[in-house]
């Protein structure tokens, strides 16, 4: 089977190789935890494989992005300028736009440039705009299903609230996605100490770790202490 690497240190060991070829995985995390950084590790461990790739923002402004990525000394203008990246951004759209572009564009967009990556970050937005659950529902596993016929893989960035680390804002991409990765931030008894951790919980068709591992955010972007256990 075919899989991906993450570009994530540490990450790619506790899947055994990587993210399999088509799987949508969904990053689950509070603000703050790294979700974008993930997403933009993930896209530029593409590129720098020489995979099309495409970056579809729901939140952050393109130039905000490229900035992020060269802080951790990832450069995507000269993919960017030889088209292996396509930067998408939904952010500033209203919501019968942004379901226009997702729905009828993008499909159009896959079929004209063969992308091998996709980010989207973060699918919450995207989750957002529908009122009802099962319009939310329906419009979700379109979205999916589009990525899926163009047989992509992808990482979808989700919010989850303080509350409830576990489950996204709507509970809904766990279930769409073929893996889910869970970033967490967790208060040790010490006073002021924040501790970030990351668990696989869901990623089909392989067996992966179930350990939680610490992680860091690094000037060279996310490292996984894969060898290191946790005390909670
Ligand atoms: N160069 C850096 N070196 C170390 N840590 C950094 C660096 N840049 C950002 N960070 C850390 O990463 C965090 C932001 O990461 P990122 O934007 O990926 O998170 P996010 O989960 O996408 O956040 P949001 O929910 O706001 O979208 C910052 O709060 C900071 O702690
Ligand atoms: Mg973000």
């Amino acid at each position: 089977m075919e899989v991906l690497k993450t570009g994530i240190c540490g990450l790619d060991e506790m899947l055994g190789g990587g993210v399999p070829a088509g799987h949508i995985v969904a990053i689950l995390g509070s603000p703050g935890t790294g979700k974008s950084t993930f997403a933009l590790q993930f896209i530029f461990a593409g590129l720098q494989n020489n995979e099309n790739c495409a970056y579809l923002s729901l939140e952050e402004s393109e130039k905000n992005l490229i900035k992020t990525a060269s802080i951790y000394g990832w450069d995507l203008m000269p993919y960017i300028a030889n088209k292996k990246l396509a930067m998408v951004n939904l952010s500033t759209l209203n919501l019968k736009a942004m379901i226009d572009r997702v729905e009828t564009d993008l499909p159009k967009l896959f079929k004209a440039f063969i992308i091998k990556r996709l980010a989207i970050d973060p699918v919450t937005l995207y989750e957002m705009i529908h009122d009802s659950e099962s319009e939310r529902r329906d419009h979700l596993f379109n979205f999916a299903k589009i990525i899926k016929d163009a047989g992509i893989t992808a990482v979808m960035t989700s919010e989850t609230s303080k509350e409830t680390p576990y489950y996204s804002r709507y509970g809904l991409i766990e279930y769409i996605a073929d893996g889910v990765v869970i970033l967490r931030q967790v208060r040790q008894t010490d006073p002021g100490a924040v501790t970030t951790v990351i668990e696989v919980s869901k990623m089909r068709h392989i067996e992966h770790s179930r350990e939680i591992k610490p992680y860091n955010i690094t000037k060279n972007g996310i490292v996984v202490h894969s060898g290191s256990g946790v005390f909670l």
